[in-house]
């Protein structure tokens, strides 16, 4: 009997191609099918192999990395990615007084000239009106560009590495998941709603906890429902609440604090942090009582008060993970993005 075409050994080339992302920007996750994803997760596991070590695809590539807050995380990863691909990396990580938008040059401009070197460019930028009013006004003029998180409402890679992790660790397909998405600040979490509207489109159950008066925003829930995404929200749960909504579900993502320092609401929000605060014991409980372990995920950096740091050496940690499935993954969408020949 003759062997099926489809038992053929993949090819890495072929199936970056098959993502139907090259020459494409990564801004949002609902702008991409269910396959589309899919097949960037087969790309990426097919590149774990090559995450410590090297690959030549993209040899002769420049990414440029334009960061106007700090990172260690998506940038670092974006970098290593490229590294590790065999292609070229130009930084700056603090374009206000390094580059020339010191000198007033705008973000339209800067993108314009910067896209005549580069081959990708990650962005990260506080303000998401006049990044996407630059990008808009910049139409074909710009080279491919990956948000490396803008404003408060998308963070589109940050998403992919964590559905990438949900992928590789939770034993069962992304339409039986149950993902629980949990901080005061939904309103906030740029990171925990990316993941959402990713693992929504691959057919996930999403349960959002968060505080009232800080709710997940509009354009989120647009993109919700304009998918027909399978989704509830909680509001001012206690912890025990929390912890009820724990036993039905598979992941717990923790999308870190947005609080600062000199936040004259702190005392209020630490309050409300209480409830979202889970421990160690915690965790084993609702092992002892369903038989399962829930995943905690967080995008990290963390503060001391969000969550128990004995989790860190336990069976329910995949923060760290998230950081190791974040380079191949990264590979994976640059080599899809940039093309490889
Ligand atoms: N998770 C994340 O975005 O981390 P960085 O701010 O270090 O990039």
């Amino acid at each position: 009997m003759p062997l099926s075409t489809d038992l053929k050994p993949l090819n890495i080339k072929d199936v970056l191609e098959a993502t139907g992302m090259r020459g494409k920007s990564m801004i949002f996750l609902d702008d991409w099918s269910r396959e589309q994803l899919g097949t960037l997760f087969e790309a990426a596991k097919l590149l774990e192999p090559y995450s410590r070590a090297r690959l030549d695809l993209l040899k002769g590539k420049v990414l440029y990395t334009l960061f106007f807050q700090p990172s260690t995380r998506t940038r670092c990863s974006h970098e290593a990615a490229m590294l590790r691909m065999g292609g070229g990396v130009i930084t700056e990580t603090d374009p206000l007084h390094n580059s020339a938008m010191a000198k007033n040059e705008s973000l339209y401009d800067s993108i314009r000239v910067i896209s005549q070197y580069a081959d990708v460019l990650v962005l990260r930028h506080g303000d998401s009106d006049a990044v996407f009013a630059a990008i808009d006004r910049l139409g074909p003029h710009a080279c491919p560009i990956i948000s490396g998180a803008f404003g408060h409402v998308t963070h589109p890679t940050q998403g992919l590495l964590d559905m990438y992790t949900a992928y590789r660790v939770v034993d069962k397909p992304f339409t039986d998941m149950r993902i629980i998405i949990s901080t005061p600040d939904l309103s906030r979490a740029r990171s925990g709603q990316s993941f959402a509207l990713g693992a929504a489109r691959m057919g996930a159950h999403i349960i959002y906890t968060g505080a009232s008066e800080l709710r997940t925003p509009q354009v989120m829930i647009d993109k919700l429902k304009a998918m027909g995404a399978s989704y509830e929200e909680h509001f001012d749960l206690d912890k025990k609440g929390n912890i009820a909504l724990m036993e039905k579900a598979d992941l717990l993502y923790l999308p870190g604090s947005s609080l600062k320092k000199e936040d004259p609401n702190r005392e209020d929000f630490m309050r409300k942090v209480a409830n979202h605060h889970f421990t160690l014991d915690d965790l084993q409980g609702i092992k002892r009582k369903t038989g399962r372990a829930v995943g905690i995920m967080h995008s990290l950096p963390r503060n001391d008060f969000e969550f128990d740091q004995a989790i860190d050496n336990s069976e329910f940690e995949l923060y760290f993970k998230q950081i190791g499935y974040s380079v191949p993954l990264r590979m994976a969408l640059l080599g899809a993005i940039c093309g490889v020949n």
